[in-house]
């Protein structure tokens, strides 16, 4: 990440210092930046010499002494609390007083990691996606220590480094990562229930939903380990909220080694020459499996809303810029009218009598009051 990153502020012409405890890292971090941007000029994207000017602001080193004089330092580091909270310490040591200090964790609460600084109203946590030089959502989250001037200098120099900035409250998961769960959760859920193998589900995602990749296309190209291990620290996190809970489907693939792509088995198989089994694409059972999933992700969506996560805004952006949803998910629930989404969580619920199908009380008093997300 911290590549991506470097590769981000460079472009948008700042002078960069990437540092990292390992050498090898630092030597491949360099090799894979000169190979980007001499791509990016082959193709056009850039004069070779602009590409060179690019890579020429970026410096590589082990020493942290570089952060001296340092803007903004945004740590990109193992996403281990006690390992951060002991670089930050050192890190506040060595920058100016007035430098920004910035966390990309994915999963870790800022609050506890600003703890560690002496002065954490100058800490935030600014979260790329992955790759961050092709994702243009960036989420913004400012920890309870933090000064709005802090924040407000974040959102600007992210925004000048041509990124979408969207502001999220501490909280699992921040936007994306919590209101996506049950894209895959649910689909999961499905597959064990027997309703349909993966192929069906991720045509029925797809074809029917718009989605660009299926729910367990995507599982297996984000890794089952890593995808397992987000879903596991956003249920653990929210003191085990079942909504979150984690399937055994996933837990299993992850413990086997199925791990997707970078294994070459998942839920597909990708040896060379392996065959992708084809779905069943029977629209009734299609449809039911888009309902199912949908009606739980606008349920998450409008419960972010609900427990001001973000604005309604905010949320929309952040799941069509951040995972490529092919709609807001509140302007989705504003077309497909939210007496369906209540109506279809409600039979959930009833069928079930689990706490994951539980409709937020937002969707049902707007209901009450007829009114719509957006206008
Ligand atoms: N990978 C993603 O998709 C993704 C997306 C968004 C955010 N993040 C977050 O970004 C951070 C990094 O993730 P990653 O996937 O790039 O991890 P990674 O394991 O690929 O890279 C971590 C790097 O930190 C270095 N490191 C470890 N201890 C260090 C220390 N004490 N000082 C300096 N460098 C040290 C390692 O050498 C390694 O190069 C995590 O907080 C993660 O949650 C990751």
């Amino acid at each position: 990440m911290g590549t991506g990153i470097a590769q981000v502020a460079a472009t948008a012409g700042w002078e960069v210092v990437v540092a990292d405890t390992n050498e090898g890292i630092l030597e491949k971090s360099s090799a894979s930046l000169v190979k980007v941007m001499n791509r990016l000029a082959e193709k056009g994207k850039y004069a070779q010499e602009e590409a060179d000017k690019i890579l020429g602001r970026i410096n590589f080193t082990d020493d942290q002494q570089y952060f001296e004089n340092s803007d903004l330092v945004i740590e990109a580091i193992v996403e281990n609390l006690e390992i951060k909270k002991t670089v930050f310490a050192a890190v506040e040591k060595i920058v100016r007083e007035d430098t920004l200090i910035a966390s990309n964790t994915s999963s870790l609460s800022l609050a506890s990691i600003g703890a560690s600084l002496e002065n954490p109203s100058r800490f935030v946590g600014i979260h790329f996606f992955n790759p961050a030089p092709l994702m243009p959502l960036v989420e913004i989250i400012p920890a309870v220590q933090t000064s709005e001037e802090t924040t407000n200098q974040a959102k600007d120099w992210v925004d000048s480094w041509k990124k979408l900035t969207v502001l999220a409250k501490d909280t699992p998961g921040f936007i994306v990562n919590r209101v996506a769960r049950p894209f895959y959760g649910e689909s999961l859920r499905i597959y064990e229930e027997g309703i349909a193998e993966f192929a069906t589900i991720d045509w029925a995602m797809k074809e029917l939903g718009g989605f660009r990749m299926g729910p367990f296309e995507l599982m297996d190209f984000i890794g089952n380990d890593i995808n397992y291990t987000v879903t596991e620290t956003v249920f653990q996190s929210f003191f085990y909220d079942p909504r979150y809970r984690p399937a055994f489907t996933q837990k299993r693939m992850s413990e086997a080694g199925y791990l997707g792509r970078k294994s070459g088995k998942g839920y597909y198989d990708y040896a060379e020459g392996a065959v992708k089994p084809e779905p069943v694409k029977d629209k009734e059972v299609g449809q039911q499996i888009l309902d199912r999933v949908l009606a739980l992700l606008i349920n998450e969506a409008a419960d972010a809303l609900f427990f001001k996560i973000a604005s309604r805004e905010d949320i929309d952006l952040a799941m069509t810029k951040g995972v490529n949803y092919p709609k807001g998910l509140l302007k989705w629930a504003d077309e497909i009218g939210l007496d369906w989404c209540v109506e279809r969580l409600d039979k959930l619920y009833h069928e079930y009598h689990e706490d994951r199908y539980r409709c937020s009380p937002l969707l049902r008093r707007m209901l009450e009051k007829n009114q719509k997300f957006f206008g």
